[in-house]
């Protein structure tokens, strides 16, 4: 599940042997010396009180941050620099993917994960997939580049467990087809920015059976892996089940793919769940 790739620039070069398919099996491409360059007077927003929120965010679009009680033109130059340079990354390391890849928002996470109190809906502790309750993704895939900014060296600790389809087939028969007009009226109410599809609201039940059930947590099978400090890490996160235990100061870029990009599109979760539910989702 976890695929070393040798690759120690964020732009340049594809590589000679291509990751897209291991990519999309469920890996986690590991980049071991891949390490973002922090500036010395970078360093002063290394600290849990630089966010208001759990995490700084960064809209690439507009170039605004969010989760700080204050606009910051040095800490925006540093997501930018990040965000900026995981676009090279996926341009590079992901040649079937040129143009399609759309890049959404890039995060600071400054807070340790280790005994943060939450909701157990918002505990990243909890084996989960990722599905975003107020920003729908109507079926594209979510990529997550992942940079482990530690100063002191140390690691960001996950837990991975089963491959999509068998969380899939597991909990398919409790996920229910969201009401008719339910997807208006959470737009209608602000609580989603766009149109959330029956596939969002399935991928949110999924994400929610998932993190509720305990038994599933500490019985399913999964295994434990360290990303040092200095490395950066690919993932579906919307695939592949993933809780973050330990670990603080990070860097996140995401990005969504329209599953007709993939080179095997009956992988994506869309085509899982609508084998399963015997329908289109979007
Ligand atoms: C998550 O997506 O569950 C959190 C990942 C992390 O912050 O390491
Ligand atoms: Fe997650």
């Amino acid at each position: 599940m976890l695929r070393p790739v040798p690759r120690d620039t964020w732009g340049g070069d594809s590589p000679a042997v291509d990751v897209t398919a291991d990519l999309e099996s469920g890996a986690v491409l590991l980049f071991p010396n891949l390490a973002f360059d922090v500036h010395v007077n970078e360093r002063a927003y290394f600290s849990p009180s630089i966010a208001v929120a759990k995490n700084v965010s960064f809209d690439p679009a507009s170039g605004r941050l969010g989760g700080v009680a204050h606009a910051d033109e040095a800490l925006t130059a540093m997501l930018r620099r990040f965000s900026d340079a995981a676009a090279a990354l996926v341009g590079a390391a992901f040649p079937p993917y040129a143009g399609r890849l759309q890049r959404a928002r890039a995060s600071f996470r400054p807070a340790e994960i280790a005994g943060r109190q939450t909701t157990w809906r918002h505990d990243d502790t909890r084996l989960h997939i990722d599905s975003f309750p107020a920003t729908p993704v109507q079926g594209r895939r979510i990529l997550r580049v992942f940079t482990n900014v530690n100063p002191e060296g140390r690691p960001r600790s996950w837990r991975i467990g089963e491959p999509f389809e068998a969380v899939a087939s597991r909990f398919g028969n409790q996920l229910k087809m969201p009401a008719p007009f339910s997807a208006s009226l959470l737009r209608l109410a602000r609580i989603t920015k766009s149109h959330r599809s029956p596939y969002d609201a399935l991928m949110l039940q999924l994400h929610d059976r998932m993190k509720a059930d305990m038994a599933y947590q500490s019985n399913v099978a999964q295994e434990a892996v360290d990303f040092p400090a200095g490395s950066t890490w690919v993932v579906f996160t919307d695939a592949v089940s993933h809780a973050a235990m330990a670990g603080q100061y990070q860097l996140e870029q995401t990005f969504l793919l329209p599953v007709d990009a993939m080179r095997q599109p009956a992988r994506s979760p869309l085509r899982v769940l609508e084998r399963i539910k015997g329908r289109p989702l979007v």
